[in-house]
């Protein structure tokens, strides 16, 4: 038939031609960039005193803070110690940012910057719904309208995609007991170019008097969230006892 009639043939070829271009085309190009692979690399390990006996990337993950200490969150010598309102200031979170606080506790730095964020809200995030509860007694206390307890999952922070401009983590995701899980629910909960603030207590200094399941290396957290398709951008050396340790969304 091809041989027999060279006008039909031609107009064969040229659809051919296009169907294997489009087929053949590249996916357009999004603003952000895709997801990475999921990270597998969870492991058991004999648990210790202060972790679960599953580690991620060679970590063991500790247990989680149970609601009673909330008196140890909202002490009064923690700006001493850890300088809250330093790191906070050290932010930069312009006035109408929309942050979750992931493993809000207490709220004790969900409160302090929502006072920042006029035309902006924390979405503040727990797991144990005793600790939401005192967010939402607190907001109603204080009078405060822009800070929002949310219940997350121990997999999922459950917000909408692309619904934040920025996420912290305080003394929190170490206690994530499905880290790769959160990373990836905060990933696209974030939008393109959206920040992680973590603040962890360095593991690197034997003075800060933490724990050693409590505390991270900054080798270690940028191994995991670099893993987890986040961009490693800075660590501002300026907290007493803690890292505050930048990631980006690209
Ligand atoms: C040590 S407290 C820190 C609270 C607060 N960030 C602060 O510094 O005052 C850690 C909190 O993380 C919460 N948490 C643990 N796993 C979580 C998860 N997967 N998602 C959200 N919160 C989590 C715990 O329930 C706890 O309230």
């Amino acid at each position: 038939m091809l041989k027999r009639h060279p006008v039909a043939s031609s107009v064969v070829l040229l659809s051919g031609a296009l169907a294997l271009f489009f087929w053949t085309r590249p996916a357009p190009v999004t603003a952000s960039a895709p997801a990475p692979a999921p990270v597998a690399t969870y492991g058991r390990c004999p648990p210790s005193a202060d972790g679960i006996g599953k580690t991620f990337m060679g970590r063991e993950i500790s247990h989680v803070m149970g609601h009673p200490g909330i008196g140890w969150l909202e002490r009064t010598e923690r700006e001493k110690e850890e300088a809250p309102s330093k790191a906070i200031a050290l932010l930069g979170l312009a006035p109408d940012a929309v942050l979750a606080d992931i493993g809000a506790g207490s709220g004790y730095y969900s409160f302090r910057i929502a006072r920042l964020l006029p035309e902006g809200k924390v979405v503040a995030v727990d797991i144990q719904p005793e600790m939401l509860a005192f967010l939402k007694a607190e907001a109603a206390k204080l009078g405060v309208k822009n800070v929002q307890p949310h219940l997350g999952a121990v997999d999922d922070v459950r917000l909408a995609p692309s619904s934040l401009d920025a996420a912290l983590m305080v003394d929190a995701y170490h206690e994530f007991d499905h880290p790769a899980e959160m990373l990836a629910s905060l990933r696209a909960a974030l939008r393109p170019k959206g920040r992680i603030y973590l603040l962890e207590f360095r593991a690197e200094d034997e003075n800060v008097p933490i724990k050693p399941h409590h505390k991270m290396t900054e080798a270690q957290a940028r191994k995991e969230f670099e893993a987890c398709g986040f961009r490693f951008v800075t660590n501002k050396p300026d907290l007493p006892w803690q890292h505050l340790l930048i990631f980006e969304k690209p």
